[in-house]
């Protein structure tokens, strides 16, 4: 695309009883332009009773907000407007605060994208951050993410060429060794294959074998100098035993680092817990099939094993369901012409994306082939301004809309209405499609951030109030979410949700699994509640949260400041006593991507702390070391 003749510059000024805006549109255009209106998206909102100098709000919904300017004016080639506005949500901190996705919206109907500068600091440094990895130590030469759980390799070998399938290998054995060759030529198509079936010169033979004395997924690698052989429990501790001798190729393919290939040694290991994930929310941003299937591949060549697709929120829907076509059709665009406007940083053109039934089919059986489990999320009851846009049969026709409820991040009247048999007819429709494509055991259905006082103008649920003696919003909600989850059960599968499903007398804890995001604290506390814990607070494991304080580093910071260091070092069982640990299930990445605009951004700010959480789920707590993941991290792949 060539680059638009409207700029949109953007300064963050910071006065001792006031901040703002400072914007200024310039036409480079060679036409004058009037009768428009600047729209753009921006994390740092307006709030009722901002102020506009020289110009007028006419339009917010969320991040979305639209400006006119004085009354006449036109800009004639060459000429800004500038306009400043206060009243913010919160003061900006990084660069990504700033407008996005601006646009001109004339009068006519028509629009025109306008280019975005970076959002200056007014009298600030604009500073990108120290390095926030040390150099970092090797340790045994072994160039492994996560560290195994007992190691001891010895002396430097002449790299083999390839491990090659030792004479009596089962189908199964060269099955997994495909598997494992394909991944790492997927995630580093440059390098050697690590494995090859037939006998490679200068390699080294592999036996395989099954050892019931293992744990399951665990697995035993004893390297010799004329052979190397693999002991594993079941075909999981084969692939991550797979996976571990391709890591150790890798980085000793690449010697000048001092990753070496050992003349001896063993290595016996099993992962520490059971869910090792990460999420990718696809809503704000949408990441092509190709795209999550690669990411799919970084999982797995980090052993991790659950793969937690947020396919549903507030700014887009992203799976097809037959059902209802309109949730594609409405709920996965968003632009100046369709009935969604753009937010988060998507122009006035038609941002739109979803995955198909058939693409989701293969991207399962592609992540089971590599051992990970893709655990759909489909958030309700809030977060679902996508869903009563597509759908608004959906919404009590007598509810009172004059004062809406507003959730956190400002999408008005934006929860699924409990008091409506509709919404469980639609969750019926919806969760039958869902579980027939994936079979993980975990559906998980959100749950998170429902705005205070919602539904309280709902006639429909004033009425089940009344019924069923629910006092408040968040009875409404466990009541909702405890016919979800019994919709789930009649399946055969189990509820996840976020820590709110918690509230308001929750739900059935037997067998719900509950992600403690909010802080630390709350895992085990839900563990007391009865849940099964996964540990993923933003402190630490949400990886939108900036890096460091400087500027220019972009994302979030409701949670704090996270530096890999912080995420290296949190340790998901420290506040889980002996009585409740055995409900510690595993850890979890986040990746909320508001402010994840690009690949580069992507990259930035998911690696190295992904590898870290890897390490956390892998690693034993005594066995971590920040020097040699420091150093060995550097070896990971990107998206
Ligand atoms: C969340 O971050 N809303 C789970």
């Amino acid at each position: 695309m060539p680059t638009a003749p409207y700029r949109l510059e953007s300064v963050w000024f910071e006065a001792t009883d006031d901040y703002g805006f400072d914007l200024t549109l310039f036409n480079l255009s060679d036409k004058p332009i009037s009768g428009f209106r600047l729209a753009y998206s921006a994390l740092t909102r307006t709030v009722p009773g901002h102020r506009v100098e020289n110009g007028e709000q006419t339009k917010k919904l969320a991040n979305y907000h639209e400006f006119a300017p004085p009354e006449g004016l036109t800009l004639v080639p060459g000429e800004s407007w500038n306009l400043r506005i206060t009243g913010l949500t919160r003061h900006a901190q990084h660069v990504n605060d700033g407008p996005g996705g601006a646009h001109l919206l004339f009068d006519d109907g028509s629009s025109a994208e306008v280019e975005c500068a970076d959002l200056i600091l007014s009298g600030g440094l604009s500073t990108r951050a120290e390095p926030l990895l040390p150099q970092g130590t090797p340790q045994m030469g072994a160039a492994l993410v996560p560290w195994p759980n007992e190691i001891a390799l010895e002396g430097k070998a002449k790299t083999p060429v390839a491990l090659f399938a030792a004479n009596g290998a089962t189908r199964e054995d060269m099955a997994a060794i495909s598997a494992v060759t394909s991944l790492a030529k997927r995630v580093f198509p440059l390098d050697t294959q690590p494995f090859a079936l037939v006998r490679a010169p200068s390699g080294l033979p592999l036996h395989l074998e099954a050892d019931s004395g293992l744990a399951a997924v665990g697995y035993r690698i004893a390297i010799e100098k004329d052979k190397v052989t693999l002991a594993y429990g079941d075909a999981q501790g084969r692939h991550y035993g797979l996976v571990t001798l391709a890591q150790l190729l890798h980085g000793a393919r690449d010697d000048d680092d001092g990753f070496v290939w050992p003349e001896t040694g063993t290595i016996v290991d099993a992962p520490r817990y059971e869910w090792r994930g990460s999420h990718l929310d696809v809503s704000r941003q949408f990441y092509s099939i190709e795209s999550v299937t690669r990411f799919v591949d970084l999982l797995a060549w980090h052993k991790m094993n659950i793969f937690h697709w947020h396919l549903t929120d507030d700014e887009a829907w992203r799976l097809e369901i037959k059902a209802y076509p309109e949730l594609i059709e409405t709920g996965s665009k968003r632009g100046a012409h369709e009935k969604m406007v753009p937010q988060q940083g998507s122009p006035a053109t038609t941002y739109e994306g979803h995955y198909t039934q058939d693409q989701v089919r293969a991207l399962v059986a592609h992540a089971a082939a590599i051992h990970v489990d893709v655990v759909p999320e489909i958030d309700i009851p809030g977060h679902c301004n996508a869903v009563l846009y597509s759908l608004p049969h959906l919404r009590d026709p007598e509810e009172d809309t004059s004062e809406a409820y507003l959730p956190v991040q400002g999408y008005p009247n934006n929860a699924l209405n409990p008091g409506m048999e509709e919404t469980y007819e639609f969750l019926e429709k919806v969760l039958a499609e869902v579980v027939d494509l994936f079979p993980s055991h975990y559906i998980h259905l959100g749950g998170d951030e429902v705005a205070e006082g919602a539904w309280l103008q709902s006639p429909r649920a004033r009425g089940l109030m009344q019924r069923e003696g629910l006092p408040g919003t968040p009875e409404l909600q466990a009541y909702l979410l405890n016919r979800a989850q019994e919709i789930l059960k009649k399946h055969g599968r189990a509820l996840a949700g976020w820590d709110e499903m918690s509230h308001g007398g929750g739900v059935n804890p037997e067998g719900a699994l509950m992600m403690a995001w909010q802080k630390g604290e709350v895992g085990p506390a839900l563990a007391g509640m009865g849940y099964d814990v996964i540990m993923t607070p933003g402190e630490a494991y949400y990886l939108d949260m900036a890096q460091a304080d400087d500027w220019q580093e972009s994302g979030a910071s409701w949670a704090g400041t996270v530096p890999p260091h912080t995420t290296y070092h949190f340790e998901a069982a420290a506040d889980f006593g002996p009585e409740l640990i055995g409900k510690l299930k595993g850890v979890q990445a986040c990746i909320w991507s508001e402010s994840i605009r690009s690949r580069d951004r992507f990259n930035r700010t998911v690696f190295p702390r992904l590898s870290a959480i890897a390490e956390a789920g892998w690693t034993q707590s005594a066995a971590k070391d920040w020097q040699r993941f420091s150093a060995n991290t550097r070896l990971m792949p990107a998206l």
